[in-house]
């Protein structure tokens, strides 16, 4: 296995130049401000590891993205992917990666999808074989039979996606970072990208993903990192954010007089609803099967069903604490 990438008190500090004269007349009246875009993020992802990374805008997972693949200097701490530091040895570590920035393309434009594949493949030095067997299964996952013979100027937003997917594979990366990768593609289209990633961590390519689409977690990560202005507020495994956050369980009870108020207190638990009919908000903290037990001692029930929390809803209810002012959420682990 051994690790991918290695992450110690990363920070980021933009530089930027501001105007402080009168525009237009003085325009060389300027100072430099610091624009601070990661702060002591410290994260490890081992090799085959499929990990989601999310925050609002501005969190600083497109920084990230960046000085993982080589292209921006961190202001301090150390960056290592598979051992090396990626911005002083930025040829290498193309070798070992595959970078996808949404609505970005590296495909040549006037060129027909498949030259500019074949382009790659010479840069990369791949051999024929491997090129071959790569093509195939990327114009099988990802559909672009069609696409290959376009140029990419003609195609699609979503279009250019896939054969953009398809474009980074080429190489043989061991860890493809993929920032916003599904943006402005439909439905069809992400079912595609996400089952072309749920191929390649299969195969055992490590995924690093910053998304602020929940559907290509659910299909893809196992494990979530959240950045919050600049700072890991949360790492673990998506199942276990999930399961954290309770189920909600609705009921059914014969007897329609069943109050509320005394369900809850039976249950030490949240309880919505009337009239027999109820929503119990579970904490996490017990298993739904062992709430569902319960309620059956509680009167004759005629109907049950158990909700998992779904991966919008926790991550929205994450955002809104911190956005109300809240630093960390209590799951960190690393
Ligand atoms: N080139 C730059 N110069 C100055 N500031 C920058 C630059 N790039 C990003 N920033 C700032 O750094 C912070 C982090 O930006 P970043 O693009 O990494 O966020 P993000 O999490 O990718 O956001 P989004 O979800 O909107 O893509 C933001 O405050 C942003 O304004
Ligand atoms: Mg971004």
């Amino acid at each position: 296995m051994g690790e991918a990438v290695v992450v110690n008190n990363l920070r980021k500090v933009y530089r930027v130049r501001k105007l402080v004269g009168k525009w237009p007349a003085d325009l060389l009246s300027f100072r430099w401000t610091e624009v601070p875009a990661l702060q002591q993020v410290s994260f490890s992802m081992n090799s085959g590891e499929a990990v989601a990374y999310v925050g609002p805008n501005g969190a600083g997972k497109s920084t990230t993205i960046k000085i993982l693949a080589g292209v921006l200097r961190p202001t301090e701490g150390s960056v290592r992917v598979f051992g090396h530091d990626p911005f002083r040895y930025r040829i290498h570590n193309s070798h070992n990666i595959g970078v996808v920035f949404g609505q970005r393309t590296q495909l040549w434009w006037e060129l027909p999808v498949i030259d500019s594949y074949r382009m790659i493949a010479k840069i990369y030095g791949v051999p024929r074989s491997d090129l071959d067997k790569r093509l195939e299964m990327a114009v099988d996952l990802l559909e672009l039979e069609k696409l290959l013979h376009r140029p990419a100027r003609t195609l699609s937003l979503g279009e250019k996606m896939r054969a953009e997917l398809g474009s980074v594979l080429l190489h043989g990366p061991r860890l493809l970072l993929l920032d916003e990768p599904t943006l402005g593609v439909d439905l069809s289209g992400k079912r595609r990208i996400r089952q072309f990633l749920a191929h390649l961590k299969k195969i055992g390519v490590t995924v690093f993903l910053a998304t602020h689409d929940l559907g290509d977690i659910e299909s893809t990560c196992d494990r979530l990192i959240m950045v919050h202005q600049g700072r890991i507020v949360l790492d673990g495994m998506v199942s276990e954010l999930l399961a954290s956050f309770g189920h909600d369980i609705e009921v059914r009870f014969a007897d329609d007089r069943v109050e509320g108020r005394s369900l809850s207190d039976a249950l030490g638990l949240e309880v919505s609803g009337a009239n027999g009919r109820f929503v119990i908000h579970g904490k996490g903290t017990e298993p739904p099967v062992s709430v569902v037990e319960r309620l059956f001692s509680l009167g004759k029930v005629v109907d049950i069903s158990v909700k998992a929390p779904d991966l919008e809803f926790v991550i929205g209810s994450i955002y809104d604490r911190l956005s109300g002012g809240q630093s960390s959420c209590g799951h960190t682990s690393g």
